[in-house]
C-alpha cells in the first residue's frame, strides 16, 4: 500500500503539474452473509477487505473536474456546472461515470455545485474487477469521501454511503442498493458492517477469524457480471412483485412463519425469490448471533446454507461458483458460499489458515478438471473503511 500511494501522488504530478491537496482510500469488500437482501430493506453482513482505491485529489480554480485513472489511458474533463445535464441525458459513461456520478449526487443531496471548486482526480486501485468485491463502491467511497473533505461539505459517511448508491444507480445505471457503499464506508478492521438496510441502523460486529485460526479465501472464477444489464434488475424486480402480491412495502415485512401463506399466494418462481429473501434475513440475524456467542467457527452451516438458496431458489449462482463451493467444502473449508450479485465474480470459503493452500490447489485442479477458466484465489482480511491517508 506505501508504495502504491507514493506512486500514485507521483502520478498524481505528472497528470497536473502539481502536488495533491491529499490521497483518499475505500476498500472493496466482501458479503459474509446477507445477499441479495439490501434492496428488500432486509440485513447484511459484509465486512471492508485489504484491497483498496486510491484517490489523490487537487483542487483546481476553473470550475472543471478532470478524471484519471492508472486503468484506462481516457481523461475525462467536464465543467462542474454541466454536470446535472450530462446525468439526466445519460452522458456519463464508462469508469468516469464513478468519479463524475459522485460528484453529480453530492449535487443530488444538496451540496451547492455552483460554490465549490473543480478538482483534477486521479484514482488507482487494487480491489479485482468484475470480482463481486465491489470494486466499483471502491472508487465511488473514496470519491465522495475526497470531495465531502476539500469541498467541506460536512455530510456523514451513511449520507456518503446514499450519494455513491445514486452515483450507481442513476449514473452508472446498475439498481444496486446500498450495502457495498456502507461495507467500504463504514468497515472496521477484523469486523464485520451489520446493517438494517430499512432503517439504515448500522453495528461493527467484530468477526475474530485470525484469533480463531481462520481466515477467508476468496474464489475469483473469473466469470465477468454486470448489474447494469440482465439477472439482478430481474431478480430485484420479482422481489417487488413478490412483495406487492403479499400486500408489504418490501419482503422485509415477510417473516419465515408466512411463507406457507406466501406460497398459496404466488407462482413458483415468484414464490422461490421470496423465500429466498425472507429465509437469508433470518440467516444474517443467526449469523451476527453465534459470531458473538461461540464464535467464527460456529458460522459455516450458515454460509452453506445461503450458498444453497441462493443456487437453487434465487437462481443467481453458475457452474463456476457451485464447483469452488463444492471444492471448498470437500477441502477443508468450514463453510463457503458465492458472496455479491452473482451470475458470476466471486465464492468465498472460510478455512482454518493452514488449510489455505490446499485447498488453493483443489479449487485450481477442479477447474482445470471441469474445462472452466482459470480461477484466481487469495486470501483477505476485515479491514478498515474508507479514509483520508494523508
Ligand atoms: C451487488 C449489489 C448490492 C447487493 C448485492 C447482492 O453487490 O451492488 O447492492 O444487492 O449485489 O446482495
Amino acid at each position: 500500500m506505501t508504495d502504491m500511494r507514493d506512486e500514485v501522488l507521483e502520478q498524481f504530478a505528472d497528470f497536473t503539474g502539481h502536488e495533491a491537496d491529499g490521497l483518499w482510500s475505500a476498500p472493496g469488500r466482501v458479503n459474509l452473509i446477507g445477499e441479495h437482501t439490501d434492496y428488500n430493506g432486509g440485513f447484511v453482513l459484509p465486512f471492508a477487505i485489504d484491497r483498496r482505491t486510491l484517490v489523490a485529489l487537487g483542487t483546481r480554480e476553473d470550475g472543471m473536474l478532470r478524471v484519471a485513472s492508472t486503468f484506462s489511458d481516457e481523461v475525462v474533463e467536464l465543467p462542474l456546472g454541466d454536470l446535472a445535464a450530462a446525468q439526466a441525458a445519460g452522458q456519463l459513461r464508462g469508469w468516469a461515470a464513478y468519479p463524475l456520478g459522485v460528484a453529480w449526487a453530492l449535487g443530488a443531496v444538496g451540496a451547492d455545485l455552483a460554490a465549490v471548486p473543480g478538482a483534477d482526480i486521479l484514482i488507482d486501485s487494487n480491489v479485482p474487477v468484475g470480482a463481486g468485491l465491489s470494486s466499483s463502491a471502491a472508487i465511488e467511497s473514496a470519491v465522495a469521501l475526497a470531495l465531502n473533505d476539500v469541498w467541506q461539505l460536512g455530510f456523514s459517511r451513511e449520507t456518503l454511503a446514499r450519494v455513491g448508491q445514486r452515483a450507481e444507480n442513476d449514473a452508472v445505471g446498475a439498481p444496486t442498493g446500498i450495502m457495498d457503499q456502507s461495507a467500504s464506508l463504514l468497515g472496521a478492521q477484523d469486523a464485520a458492517v451489520f446493517l438494517d438496510c430499512r432503517s439504515l441502523d448500522a453495528r461493527v460486529v467484530p468477526l475474530g477469524f485470525e484469533a480463531a485460526g481462520l481466515t477467508i479465501l476468496v474464489m475469483d472464477t473469473g466469470v465477468q457480471h454486470a448489474h447494469s444489464t440482465g439477472g439482478y434488475g430481474e431478480r430485484r424486480a420479482s422481489c417487488e412483485a413478490g412483495a406487492a402480491a403479499l400486500g408489504v412495502e418490501t419482503l422485509r415485512e415477510i417473516s419465515i412463519d408466512e411463507l406457507d401463506r406466501a406460497g398459496r399466494l404466488l407462482d413458483d418462481v415468484t414464490f422461490r425469490r421470496v423465500r429466498h429473501v425472507v429465509t437469508e434475513n433470518q440467516r444474517v440475524i443467526d449469523t451476527v448471533a453465534l459470531l458473538e456467542s461461540t464464535g467464527p467457527a460456529t458460522i459455516g452451516s450458515l454460509l452453506d446454507a445461503s450458498h444453497r438458496s441462493l443456487r437453487d431458489d434465487f437462481e443467481v449462482s453458475v457452474p463456476e461458483l457451485d464447483l469452488a463451493v463444492e471444492t471448498a467444502l470437500d477441502n477443508g473449508a468450514i463453510g463457503a458460499r458465492m458472496t455479491g450479485g452473482g451470475f458470476g465474480g466471486a465464492a468465498i470459503a472460510l478455512v482454518p489458515i493452514e488449510g489455505v493452500s490446499r485447498l488453493q490447489v483443489a479449487v485450481d485442479g477442479a477447474f482445470a478438471e471441469h474445462g472452466f477458466g482459470v480461477p484466481t484465489t487469495f486470501t483477505v482480511r476485515p479491514s478498515a473503511g474508507a479514509t483520508r491517508e494523508s
